[in-house]
């Protein structure tokens, strides 16, 4: 999906600190995982840019180099020490011409394993998790100086009062971080033990942030959180506002038309945040809705709190609010417990919602999570399970997409395609299209009249609107 939205090089950036003439020093960050870590590699930038950094789009000859890391799934510290391993001929370059490369993992895994990385991989000096990313400028600064530095403490106070508030905008979209945390503690996620404590930011701090997104031509704007529908922010009136408020409330900021938001708990959907798919225009026709599994019995093993048909009652109100609403979820098969007949009904489920698009796991055991010491399904039997649920998924895809020839769709017009004068944009169920128009049109909405669809993407032509 959109995971490839990350910091990419400025080519316009100055070279110098201005009124200095101290050159800049130059910052890679290779960003895994999730579009909070996404997110999160943005601000670190944001922090860095202030502190006499430029972006550059390779590790080669890098001052600093963050690996920004995702521990969900499938041996992520090795992978970790495996790209640190890489880095390593490059770092010894850098000191034979005279410098230092400062090499630096923050994310989940820096959370997770902290001054452990420190003491596997020397090359590495400094440690950052996820709620100390505002003390990155001074730890970068130590650690260049030859002083380690680890912080993966839950620090007092927030870092997004200590985060530049003006941020570096890349397009027409902008990801926007609400919620952190998790608080449900799903017997197969790690979520919770290396994001800790689920927590909301104030809504003035989101508007605000938001208002300055907008006024820098942001029109489509996607807030994030682990468990974003939980979202429970303080109102300057020191009341709880939900997200379906929080909606209302941006969706009345000049300048922003769409706004999407993800992952989401499917017992947070509560009925304010339905309505506001119902009745906010600028709240996109689409939700990722995470189930998992469409086994009570799993469900219950996996520590969900709900019920398969509780899930799929909830769907049913949901299309009632909105009927077009394109439905995204997100799967585990072999989860410890899983039968055969328990997976038949994770196919029931999928056939019963029809979703326009998902992601679907093999469960990996993560150490420390309860599902990881209980008895494990057999490696060849989850391949077989996934393989077949991901047919009837990519099934399900291909039909969602092929039924929008002959639509004509709004398009957010976002970057350049891979032919002259052809633009990529976003339909408002998240579908990438491709329309060849006049590039100055980068930016805007508009009609697309759609004439082709493979798996992925779409393409169509723009529709001449009267003005
Ligand atoms: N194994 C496999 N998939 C997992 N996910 C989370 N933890 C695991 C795990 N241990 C998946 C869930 C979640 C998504 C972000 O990653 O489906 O919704
Ligand atoms: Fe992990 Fe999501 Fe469950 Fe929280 S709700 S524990 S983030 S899967």
């Amino acid at each position: 999906m959109s995971a490839e939205r990350r910091p990419s090089a400025d080519t316009d950036a100055q070279e110098q600190i201005p009124e200095t003439g101290i050159p800049l020093k130059k910052l890679f960050i290779k960003t895994y995982g999730c579009q909070m870590n996404v997110y999160d590699s943005q601000r670190m930038t944001d922090a860095l840019t202030a502190d006499g950094y430029e972006l550059t789009d390779s590790a080669d000859g890098a001052d600093l180099v963050i690996l920004n890391t995702c521990h969900i799934r499938e041996k992520a510290a090795e992978k970790i020490y495996s790209e640190l391993g890489r880095l390593k001929p490059l770092a010894e370059a850098k000191k034979r011409a005279g410098g230092k490369m400062t090499v630096g993992v923050a994310g989940c895994v820096a959370q997770a394993e902290g001054g452990e990385i420190l003491r596997r991989q020397p090359m590495v000096d400094l440690v950052v998790g996820p709620q100390s990313y505002h003390r990155l400028p001074q730890m970068a600064r130590d650690a260049a100086s030859g002083a380690p530095a680890v912080e993966t403490d839950f620090p007092l106070e927030d870092k997004f009062d200590h985060l530049p508030r003006e941020r570096r905008v890349t397009g027409p979209t902008s990801f926007l971080t609400v919620q952190e945390g998790c608080d449900k503690f799903c017997a197969f996620c790690v979520v919770p033990y290396t994001r800790g404590a689920e927590t909301s930011r104030p809504v003035a701090q989101v508007i605000e942030e938001a208002e300055r997104l907008a006024a820098q031509g942001v029109v489509e704007i996607s807030l994030l959180g682990q468990n974003v529908n939980a979202y429970h922010g303080v109102d300057p009136d020191g009341r709880e506002t939900g997200l379906g408020a929080l909606l209302r409330r941006l969706s009345r900021i000049d300048g922003v038309k769409r706004l999407r938001y993800t992952t989401s708990h499917p017992n947070d959907m509560d009925d304010e945040l339905i309505a506001a798919h119902a009745d906010i225009a600028e709240v996109m026709p689409y939700l990722h809705l995470p189930v998992q599994s469409g086994s009570d019995q799993v469900l219950q093993a996996m520590n969900r709190r709900h019920t398969a048909e509780a899930y799929v009652r909830l769907i049913e109100k949901i299309r009632t609010a909105r009927p077009d609403i394109a439905l995204s979820g997100d799967f585990i098969v072999g989860h410890p417990g899983e039968t055969e007949e328990d997976f038949q009904q994770t196919l029931a489920l999928v056939r019963e919602v029809g979703y326009s698009q998902a992601y679907s796991f093999k469960y990996s055991p993560r150490p420390g999570t309860p599902a990881a010491d209980r008895e494990q399904v057999a490696e060849d039997e989850k391949t077989d399970r996934l393989a077949r649920l991901q047919e009837l998924l990519n099934a399900q895809q291909m039909a969602f997409q092929e039924a929008c020839i002959g639509r004509t769709l709004k398009v957010l017009l976002e970057k350049p395609g891979r032919k002259p004068n052809q633009l990529v944009g976003r339909s408002p169920y998240l579908q990438a299209v491709h329309v060849e128009v006049d590039p100055s049109l980068s930016g805007t909405i508009v009609d697309v009249a759609i004439e082709a669809a493979g798996p992925n993407s779409l393409a169509g032509r723009l529709v001449e609107t009267a003005t």
